[in-house]
Parts: structure tokens; C-alpha cells; sequence
């Protein structure tokens, strides 16, 4: 079964359509990336899943269930998105917010119950920020705040982690440990993990599949080896490059 999977979606803002007639299917373990040019659609995909933008056509399934169909707390419980720009309420501490990541668990009328806490303080210690629960979040570094954020995603315990270009703001040795821990997390755990990133050899190296968007459209999908060869490059960025191929390891050198 398919842990998600999309068909036929058409997605537009207003009269704008940005992406049209999109078929992809994730299973459940996956790690995938999803990659292409600025403007070709992606974040715009990433919202559809999370429900926060509605199909202007197509469908969306997880589990085989209809996402149109479910409530918003419903699919929360499911998916978690961390957004390109995460408005950052400064002033809150790390633990209040991966608390935050409880409440589509959580009925109205109901507190956080010692089984909360201890999947809150599992979520920090995964992430490396348990040590730092009690700093507010303004004061933290770029890497740390990042790793509270996934923090508190992970508290949602959901079966599929959305992220939109995670990297963009870490330094070159937090974005690898970025990428280390949601590779750790993604094989441990079984979470589904949707990344999108500008990095091709990061794409490569944690997607163990990629979509390449152009235009709004899927332009080619595949293994980084099927989808990452010079022509596709050329048609996607219009970027002559070279592909250094190793069975551990894709890299691509634009000329
Ligand atoms: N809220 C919005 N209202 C109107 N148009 C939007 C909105 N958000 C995005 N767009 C437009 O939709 C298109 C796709 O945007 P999207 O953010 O999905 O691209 P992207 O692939 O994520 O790009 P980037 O790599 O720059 O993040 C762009 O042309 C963009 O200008
Ligand atoms: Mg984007």
C-alpha cells in the first residue's frame, strides 16, 4: 500500500494554475526528495499534502484515504509539515513548543497526560535539544531552532514528515546533521519523509527517490542515478554538468 499517493492534482493560486496533472506515489519507509527550479511548484505540492492548500483538481491519498474527506485535526495526526519560512514564536520555550506538536492528539476537554511527556521528552532526546528545553527559542542558534522544530513535528507522531528546503539557513555541518538525523529517523522509526531540496548531491544522498518538477509539471522521477544525468539537468536548470557516479555516492559538478 501506498503511504501516499497523488492523482491527477492541479493545483493553482487564484486563476494562476502552478501545478497541473501530477501523479506520484510514495510508500510507506520511503525517503523521497523532491527537486526543480525556483517557482516549478514545489513548496505549492508540500502544502497540498498538509491540507493547508485545496486542489483545484486531482486527488490526494494517504493510506488510500481521501484527503478531502478527512478534518484538518485528522490529517494533522498524519502529516507534518515544516515550512519553508516558520513563523518562529520567539518568546517560547523549546519544550512548549514540541507541545505544540501534541494538540491534534489531544481531544478539547483533555490535558497532557504522563504519556505526552514522554513522547515529548523522546521527540527532544531524538533531536538532540532535551538539554536545551528551557531555552526560548529566540535564543538559539539557526541549527538548534531548526532541531526544535523537528522536535516538535516528531511529537506529532506522524506517519509522514513533510519538509520544504530544511537546509536553506544551517551552516554546511548542521545541514548534514540535519539530513543525518532525519535519515536516522526515517530508518528507525519508518517515518515517511518527504524532502525538498535545492542541493542535488544532498537530494541524491538522502532521497532514495527523486521528483524533479519543471513548470509545475513532473518532469522525470526515479532512482538519483535515472533522474540526475547531464540531459536532465540541462532541461531542468539549463545547466551543462558533470556526474561523478560511485555505488555509495551521486555528485553532480555543474561545469
Ligand atoms: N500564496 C501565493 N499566492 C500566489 N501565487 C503564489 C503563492 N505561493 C506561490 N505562488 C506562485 O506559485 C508558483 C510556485 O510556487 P512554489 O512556492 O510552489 O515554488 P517552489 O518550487 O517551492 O519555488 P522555490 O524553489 O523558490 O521555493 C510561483 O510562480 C509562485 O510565484
Ligand atoms: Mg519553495
Amino acid at each position: 500500500m501506498d503511504m501516499l499517493r497523488i492523482e491527477d492534482l492541479s493545483l493553482s493560486y487564484g486563476d494562476k494554475p502552478v501545478v497541473q496533472n501530477l501523479n506520484l506515489r510514495v510508500k510507506k519507509g520511503q525517503a523521497v526528495s523532491i527537486i526543480g527550479p525556483n517557482a516549478s511548484g514545489k513548496s505549492t505540492i508540500l502544502k497540498s499534502i498538509a491540507g493547508i492548500i485545496k486542489p483545484a483538481g486531482g486527488k490526494i491519498f494517504i493510506e488510500e484515504k481521501d484527503i478531502s474527506k478527512m478534518d484538518s485535526k485528522r490529517l494533522a495526526q498524519k502529516v507534518s509539515i515544516l515550512l519553508q519560512q516558520n513563523r518562529t514564536p520567539d518568546d517560547i520555550s523549546v519544550e512548549e513548543l514540541v507541545y505544540f506538536g501534541r494538540y491534534p492528539r489531544k481531544k478539547w476537554f483533555e490535558g497532557f497526560e504522563s504519556s505526552d511527556k514522554k513522547i515529548i521528552e523522546e521527540a527532544m532526546k531524538l533531536t538532540n535539544t532535551f538539554a536545551l528545553r528551557d531555552k526560548t527559542l529566540e535564543t538559539l542558534s539557526g541549527g538548534e531552532r531548526q532541531r526544535a522544530w523537528i522536535a516538535m513535528a516528531l511529537a506529532q507522531e506522524p506517519d509522514i514528515l513533510l519538509f520544504d528546503e530544511p537546509t536553506t539557513y544551517l551552516d554546511l555541518a548542521h545541514q548534514i546533521e540535519f539530513l543525518e538525523l532525519v535519515n536516522r529517523l526515517n530508518k528507525e522509526t519508518r517515518v515517511t519523509v518527504v524532502l525538498v531540496l535545492h542541493d542535488l548531491n544532498q537530494a541524491a544522498r538522502y532521497g532514495n527517490y527523486l521528483f524533479a518538477m519543471k513548470d509545475g509539471r513532473l518532469f522525470a522521477q526515479g532512482s538519483p542515478q535515472e533522474v540526475l544525468t547531464p540531459q536532465n539537468i540541462l532541461s531542468i536548470y539549463n545547466i551543462e554538468a558533470d556526474i561523478i557516479n560511485r555505488p555509495d555516492r551521486l555528485v553532480v559538478i555543474p561545469r
